[in-house]
């Protein structure tokens, strides 16, 4: 529902000033109009002009007041200005004053009554409305950083002054009208010569402006991932040691709301370093992030070598895709370890001309062996190899990926599953099976599979076995499965354990693009369907002779992890104090984006590279605050960290805790997460929607004393996203 309402608001706010400047147009000529006639004729466009604009300026309130009803944070100052202030006083005094008259003017009209009609209190209504109509225009152009910078007052400046402009104005003509001066000033050339000159300037004036932000929105040649607007989350500023600091302004985000008021407080750093007051603690000594490696000696568990080539590889239904793989395979290996376990895992770079990373989603490692290229190593060149050594802390269903040029290199398949043994198994299960549903360009368009399956998959399961299906979603949407013909729990979100699970069935099972979902059934005698919404037809049909099938369901109601499981133990919950707190409004601007026009994908009005920075101290309890106020999912995405979900829309959750490594804020919904800022370093938090990342949705979350000597751009050609 919020989605269909903010792009109605959104189509809306585009269309209002073209109709408004049209109706403005209209009425303003009907006090010319030579006879009756054309008058009538005139004056019937104007009115169905007119009453297009007021529906539509209707429409805009509705959506405000809707919108302002779920979360006053959803319409915030943006669109009381551009709504409100701007757009109702031009659109009131249309309906009050102007539109009776020309409403008449359409029904009868005497020879008197042009003159009439040329009165301000008739012609100008309607242009104040166009103006006004102007602001929610821009609105969905100027990211708030700018000029929402201005406030109330000097939005209602704007306006009156623009009011008098054209009530004076209108009044002139009206006197020139009424002194029977209409007579237009030179002759016919000349007027078209005046509006030609006028219509070039205009034009080139409009034509430079663009060339210049599109120019402005430019990336830097090289840049240091530390280059974002830190943030600190109504905490302590720091010292500035151990930080280059680059172009940093405090307390200048935030605005996109207003409601970051502590923030604000901070003030504004002209030097480009946080004057720290750092209340007592020293900052920590500086560290890089290439000291913060996992165990360099001793001999690994397992070792692991992934070696990034091209291949053809085939789909079930005989489609074919060039791919770029791991090992030759798509999905590419799963990689199976033990909890605990030290791993050493070799990257080999046998592509052409494509540097790569591989990054272990959801793993908590050291920083340095995070795998993302700019930020804690450089892409590994064509050639090249690259060893990850780390300990696996954590249990259950994760994945890994490239991290250099993520929106290419994982759509066309450098990802592959990775399952992690519990040291001793709670629930072992007869058949464990991992799905990890992907969407592939082949030879014959885009194609949806579980792993190479994009038909049905039959699979022999005897009666009374037990089954465990490792969901992975390693697309950039959110999808859907359903499981039919059995009752199943979830038994985990995102490799975590969920506290006493219930018995469901026929949810709708949705997995944020990057998530997953462990799920358990019991064979019974009959057939059990796994199926995919983006792809009915492809699946797996479970049976005891192997050749069973159902038909899938997809209209049961939809998986409610907040609600699920029973409440267990957790270190911290919504009514602990925390050290810091970051607000993050993520939206959606047109403009230009690295010189390229675009719909930006924002956190706080800002986009990679000047997207918040989350600045944390070792140590701390830090609470983030995800509204989307745009209209598209976006799976947020913290490296290094695990966060255990609070609220969804300010109510906490009354089932089992959750802790997910990826979170998924649809429009409209506010989530409040926690973590403990345990594992120093420089940490992606994104999108994982990569083409979102793609416009901007990028930031990081950054440890007071630790630094990078990597870069994006430039030589290194590293480029994350
Ligand atoms: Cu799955 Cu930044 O990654
Ligand atoms: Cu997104």
């Amino acid at each position: 529902m919020y989605l269909a309402i903010s792009i109605f608001d959104f189509i809306v706010s585009l269309v209002l000033f073209p109709v408004w400047l049209l109706a403005a147009l209209t009425v303003r000529r009907l006090g010319t109009r030579p006879d009756t006639r054309r008058l009538r004729r005139g004056a019937r466009i104007a009115v169905v002009l007119t009453v297009l604009g007021l529906l539509l300026a209707a429409g805009r309130l509705l959506t405000f007041s809707w919108m302002a009803g779920i979360n006053w944070e959803l319409v915030g100052d943006r669109r009381v200005v551009t709504t409100l202030l701007l757009l109702l006083p031009g659109v009131l005094a249309t309906l009050v004053l102007s539109l009776p008259k020309v409403w008449s003017a359409a029904r009868r009209s005497g020879p008197e009554e042009p003159r009439a009609l040329a009165a301000p209190r008739v012609t100008v209504p309607p242009q104040l409305a166009a103006f006004g109509a102007l602001g929610g225009f821009f609105e969905k152009f100027l990211p708030p950083d700018r000029p929402v910078a201005l406030n109330y007052p000097v939005y209602g400046l704007i306006l009156v002054a623009g009011a008098s402009w054209l009530i004076l104005r209108g009044r002139r003509r009206a006197e020139r009208i009424a002194g029977g001066t209409t007579a237009p000033r030179g002759t016919r050339g000349r007027r078209i010569a005046v509006r030609l000159g006028t219509t070039v300037v205009v034009l080139g004036v409009v034509g430079t402006l663009l060339t210049l932000e599109s120019q402005r929105s430019r990336f830097p040649d090289t840049f240091s991932m530390m280059k974002g607007t830190m943030d600190y989350g109504g905490g302590t500023v720091f010292a500035a040691e151990g930080h280059d600091g680059h172009g940093a302004h405090a307390g200048h985000q935030g605005s996109a709301t207003g409601t970051n008021a502590n923030t604000h407080a901070l003030g504004v750093h002209g030097s480009g370093h946080p004057a720290g007051h750092s209340a007592g603690t020293p900052a920590a000594a500086p560290v890089s992030v290439d000291a913060l490696k996992g165990p360099k000696t001793g001999t690994p568990d397992r070792r692991f070598t992934l070696t990034a080539q091209e291949a053809k590889v085939r789909l079930s239904s005989g489609r074919t895709v060039d791919a770029w793989t791991f090992n030759g395979q798509i999905p590419g290996p799963e990689l199976r370890m033990k909890q605990g376990e030290l791993v050493e895992i070799t990257l080999v770079n046998k592509l052409k001309d494509t540097p790569v990373s591989t990054h272990w989603h959801g793993l908590d490692v050291p920083n340095g062996e995070d795998g993302v290229a700019g930020v804690t190593q450089d892409a590994v060149q064509p050639g090249g190899t690259y060893t990850y050594r780390f300990r696996v802390k954590e249990r259950g269903t994760f994945w890994y990926h490239s991290h250099q040029s993520s929106s290419e290199q994982v759509h066309r398949g450098l990802f592959g599953p990775m399952v992690i043994d519990p040291v001793e198994q709670p629930r072992p299960v007869d058949q464990d099976v991992t799905v990890q549903a992907h969407t592939w360009d082949t030879s014959q368009g885009s194609a949806t599979a579980l792993g190479t399956s994009d038909t049905l998959e039959h699979r022999t399961a005897r009666p009374g076995q037990k089954l465990r299906l490792r969901l992975i979603n390693s697309d950039v949407l959110t999808r859907t499965f359903t499981l039919t013909g059995v009752p199943y729990t979830v038994t985990s979100i995102d490799g975590m354990d969920i506290n006493q699970p219930g018995e469901l069935t026929d949810r709708r099972l949705v997995v944020a693009g990057a998530g997953r979902l462990d799920v358990e059934f019991t064979m019974p005698d009959t057939p059990v369907r796994l199926a995919y919404e983006d792809s009915p037809k492809a699946g797996i049909a479970f049976s005891a002779d192997g050749k069973g099938t159902v038909e899938p369901r997809f209209d049961g109601d939809e998986f409610d992890k907040t609600t699920y499981g029973k409440p267990g133990s957790q270190p911290f919950g919504p009514r602990s104090t925390y050290d810091r707190t970051f607000n993050l409004v993520l939206d959606e601007w047109l403009g230009f984006y690295d010189g390229t026009f675009a719909l930006r994908q924002t956190i706080n009005g800002r986009v990679f590279p000047d997207a918040p920075m989350l600045m944390v101290k070792e140590g701390e309890l830090i609470r983030v605050r995800f509204l989307n106020r745009g209209q598209e999912d976006h799976p947020m995405h913290l490296h290094g960290h695990h966060v255990l979900v609070l609220s969804k829309n300010g109510k906490p959750l009354t089932g089992s805790p959750i802790w997910q490594d990826t979170v998924l804020v649809r429009p409209g919904e506010a989530w409040e997460v926690a973590f403990k800022a345990d594992n120093p370093g420089i940490w992606m938090d994104h999108c994982h929607n990569f083409t979102h990342a793609q416009l901007g949705m990028v930031m990081h979350l950054a440890y007071e004393n630790v630094t990078t000597p990597y870069t994006v751009g430039g030589k290194s050609g590293n480029r994350p996203d």
